[in-house]
């Protein structure tokens, strides 16, 4: 999991003994010594020197990422391409393992394996809901199993600013405390942000930091009133107030409740682009990946001259710090941008035309997109209507069918799959404030998109059927619930679609 893309069974499998040896590049070694642990409970021996017959090396060959994994009844070998394909070949030999006449084996097979988009992301909103660096921690580790690599952290919203910035700690001193339901909030220090990266970067993950503007910033305000526009309270606010609580926001005053669209940056004043210069130009400085995410969504607060205006500008000061300028596919609309930008495209999996068209704009221009249709790949959508976290309004509840039968290529007709960089599954956390919330939503979905972003496209006999998938969930329970992750049984995984 997720499918690979090339197996053919071989004869007699590998029997794991007390003596078996590991042996290879240190970290792959110390990944499969703890995934081992994990799955039997026992831990095997690790030389310091010599062949074993469990062998973890990078081949310096081969298409990123990619990896060979063979298995005999001599033992087990794993070439990655690279150290992110040694690492990735390490998850699949862990779900391998299988636990037979009171011992472990090994089926033997001979597997070759490599993505097919190169950007493969979850979301985690800390904004909504704050979360310690341990579960920041363990959601990487249970992405990264799934050979996912990007991590996209939503790091501002109207709810608290999560990440200490030196050029502006107002924010995280005034805007931090605070989180839906008047739960209590947090932020990351410029320390623990660099742990965030370096935990990632251990596990192969690109850690791509959001800061939403210009909607999305009613907490901007509580550090500098100067910049927010008043909160524009309209139907849907009050709609939501009424539903969810939380009351209606107010200028200056923390809010902890669930409506969006309310706040905006005031536009084309001088201190904003301060703040937007000081803003992204720390976090460049900061973050190694590529990616800066200036969210751009749901900017209802904002006049649509305005915000093209604004979305340009925050284009422009990204790029100067020489990244790439990341944003929700509304951005598309303010086209023409002055230079390519990755779009995150967020509406349902069958796209109405104002979203085509702002996606293809960016596409237009040069740029690439990510997809995350809201329907199938938001994790925060309730998985049934009885499960007792999540929320329903992309389409939901969203079951692990849906979330499995989409394809990348029919989202946005005419968009060809060259200008796809790659597939994300967002959880936003209106509704969720631990680390087993997190779990019960997002097991096993975002193993479906996992699937989606690595593996090929469904093919005739192919292991890419929602049947195939279904049954390797249900398998790989077990090595989930070993890692302390409460995941449902097989036969609780819904088998139809709403
Ligand atoms: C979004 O769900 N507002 C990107």
């Amino acid at each position: 999991m997720p499918a690979v893309v090339h197996v053919e069974p071989e004869a007699a499998g590998f029997r794991l003994g007390t003596g078996t040896s590991v042996t290879g590049e240190t970290s792959a070694v110390a990944e499969f010594t703890a995934l081992l642990t994990a799955r039997t409970g026992s831990t095997a021996s690790v030389p310091a020197e010599g062949n074993g017959e469990v062998r973890l090396n990078v081949a310096g060959s081969g298409p990123a990422e990619s990896y060979r994994l063979t298995v005999d009844a001599d033992g087990v070998e794993v070439e990655g391409a690279d150290a992110a394909g040694l690492f990735y070949g390490v998850q699949t030999l862990a779900q391998l393992l299988t636990r037979e006449d009171g011992g472990w084996t090994i089926p033997a097979v001979r597997i070759e394996d490599a993505p097919r988009f190169a950007y493969r992301g979850v979301m985690l909103d800390v904004a909504r809901h704050f979360f310690s660096l341990d579960v920041v921690e363990a959601y990487i580790e249970r992405a990264a199993a799934l050979k996912l690599n990007h991590l996209h952290l939503h790091l501002t919203d109207d709810q608290g600013w999560r990440l200490q910035l030196a050029s502006r700690p107002e924010l995280t001193e005034r805007a931090s405390a605070g989180a839906v339901g008047g739960d209590a909030g947090g932020f990351y220090s410029v320390d623990d942000y660099a742990r965030i990266i370096a935990a990632a970067a251990a596990r192969h993950m690109t850690v791509v930091p959001e800061i939403d503007v210009p909607g999305h910033t009613h907490a901007v305000g509580l550090a500098y009133p100067e910049i927010a526009a008043d909160p524009v309270i309209d139907d849907a606010v009050r709609a939501t107030a009424e539903q969810f609580g939380g009351g209606l926001p107010t200028a200056g005053e923390a809010y902890t409740g669930m409506a969006v669209g309310f706040s905006s940056l005031r536009i084309g004043e001088a201190a904003t682009d301060r703040f937007l210069s000081d803003v992204f130009g720390e976090l460049a400085a900061r973050t190694p990946g590529p990616y800066l995410h200036l969210g751009g969504d749901e900017a209802h607060g904002t006049a649509p001259e305005h915000y093209a205006a604004f979305v340009r500008r925050a284009v422009e000061i990204i790029a100067a710090t020489g990244k790439t300028p990341m944003a929700w596919h509304e951005a598309g609309g303010a086209s023409p941008l002055p230079s390519p930008i990755v779009g995150h495209y967020w509406g349902f999996r069958r796209a109405e035309a104002e979203q085509a068209d702002a996606a293809a704009a960016i596409v237009a221009e040069g740029g690439a997109l990510v997809l995350s249709p809201a329907d199938a790949a938001y994790l925060d959508m309730k998985p049934d209507a009885d499960a007792a976290l999540g929320l329903t309004w992309a389409n939901g509840p969203t079951s692990v069918e849906r979330s499995y039968e989409w394809e990348p290529t029919a989202v946005l007709p005419g968009v060809p799959e060259s200008a796809l960089l790659g597939v994300e599954a967002p959880l936003w956390t209106e509704t969720v404030r631990t680390l087993a919330d997190i779990d019960a939503l997002i097991f096993p979905r975002v193993a479906s998109a996992a699937e989606i972003a690595w593996s090929p496209r469904p093919t005739p006999g192919s292991e890419r059927t929602w049947a195939s998938f279904r049954a390797r969930v249900g398998e790989l329970g077990a090595l989930w619930r070993a890692q302390g992750i409460d995941v449902p049984s097989s036969n609780e995984i819904a088998g139809a679609d709403a």
